[in-house]
């Protein structure tokens, strides 16, 4: 089995949905359920044995503890962290407990675990963290998109707090042998994605009549990636990577902001046309820059393809299409965000239930 953590938030509850259409390996799934935790996200493994769910913080170390002794995972895959940068500036201390504490004292509970297996068990196990391109810093336009190679110039408290736990993980290969992976993917997009983030925040805001906020001048460029292809990225990584190695996850889909915003709002004048038959774009407004905001982000995963033969399989046309697609045929999963109902959902579903 598997150990997950943070596998109820946008991309770990893809992970585990996806992990288990695939296979019948059972997921524990550790998660602290922050505001971004949705076990909604997960609703459609209820009852499924193969899905262990766990209420708690990777930080609680008593806890991880017990759940490795308990149920003997073969990996760990740590999605769990704070993840948002506009949050991260505004408050970075949950960020440097989560993403830096956290993740150390996942990485003890692991190592203690790892140093009493059988050899072969020992060989066997990885500890797969997920990162992000954000602690390469940011890119000029005529800079070449980011290697494994490029020195980490994290410009967020987000990005600063990933940066140092993918310097831990490293680390606590280096130093204690800890038979580790790291990936570092760009901009994912997709099904659950919490709409505080670029693209579901423009579906959702577009739908309700309210304002589409572009950041500065919307020049900004990101490589987006359907989430789908972020997780077969980490499985693939996960049977073929090489201990202590990085690979770098990406979309080979540079956009800036404002092209993806007027993608959006033509899908939808297309799939949900306006009452008024008004466009959508009509709802953009301009809004101060993001402090700091990096400029470009750029992902060059030809190692991941070199090694493991990987390349997404979603263009960015059909999945943004079916992102859209999906957010139109969810209005309950958006309302329950939105209205703050999706953290009773537990309760009021599972009102039968003896454990979270
Ligand atoms: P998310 O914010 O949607 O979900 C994070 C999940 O972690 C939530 O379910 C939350 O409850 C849980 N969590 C937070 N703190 C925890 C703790 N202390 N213990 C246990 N669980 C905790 O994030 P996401 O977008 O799904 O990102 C997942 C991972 O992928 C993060 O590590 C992020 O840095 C990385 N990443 C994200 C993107 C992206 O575009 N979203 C791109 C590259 C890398
Ligand atoms: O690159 C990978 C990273 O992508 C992940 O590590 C992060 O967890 C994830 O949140 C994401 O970070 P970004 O800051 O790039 O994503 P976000 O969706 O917040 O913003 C995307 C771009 O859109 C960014 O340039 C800021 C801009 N933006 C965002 C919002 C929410 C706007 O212009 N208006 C907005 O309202």
């Amino acid at each position: 089995m598997i150990l997950v953590t943070g596998g109820a938030g946008f991309i770990g509850a893809n992970f585990v949905l996806d992990w288990l259409a695939q296979s019948d390996e059972p997921v524990v799934n550790l998660d602290k359920l922050t505001y971004a935790g949705n076990r909604e996200n997960l609703a459609s493994l209820h009852g499924d044995a193969r899905h262990h769910f766990v209420h708690g913080d990777i930080g609680d170390s008593a806890l991880v503890v017990q759940l490795l002794r308990q149920h003997q995972p073969r990996a760990v895959i740590n999605f769990a962290a704070e993840s948002h940068v506009d949050r991260s500036i505004h408050g970075p201390e949950d960020f440097i407990q989560t993403n830096v504490v956290g993740t150390l004292r996942l990485l003890e509970s692991v190592r203690g675990y790892w140093g009493g297996l059988d050899a072969e068990q020992k060989a066997g196990f990885r500890f797969l963290h997920v990162s992000t391109d954000e602690v390469y810093g940011s890119l000029s336009p005529t800079d070449p998109a980011f290697t494994e190679d490029n020195p980490f110039e994290p410009n967020s408290p987000y990005s600063a707090s990933k940066a140092a736990s993918d310097h831990l993980v490293r680390a606590w290969h280096h130093t204690y042998g800890l038979p580790v992976l790291t990936t570092n993917c760009s901009n994912n997009y997709g099904p659950y994605h919490f709409p505080e983030k670029l693209i579901p925040l423009m579906i959702v805001n577009a739908l309700a009549g309210k304002a589409l906020p572009i950041y500065g001048d919307g020049q900004q460029v990101r490589d987006w990636l359907y989430v789908k292809d972020h997780c077969s990225a980490i499985r693939r990584v996960l049977e073929g990577g090489r201990v202590g190695e990085t690979y770098n996850v990406g979309g080979w889909n540079e956009k800036p902001n404002l092209e993806i915003v007027h993608t959006v709002c033509a899908l939808l004048d297309e799939l949900c046309p306006r009452s008024d038959g008004k466009p959508y774009r009509e709802q953009i407004t301009y809004v101060k820059d993001r402090p700091g905001h990096d400029r470009r982000y750029a992902i060059d995963a030809r190692k991941l393809e070199r090694e493991l033969g990987w390349r997404p399989a979603e263009t960015f046309e059909s999945g943004i299409r079916k992102t859209v697609q999906w957010y139109l045929s969810h209005e309950d999963w958006v309302s329950h965000v939105q209205s703050g109902a999706y953290r009773d959902w537990v309760q009021k579903q599972y009102a039968s239930e003896s454990a979270a």
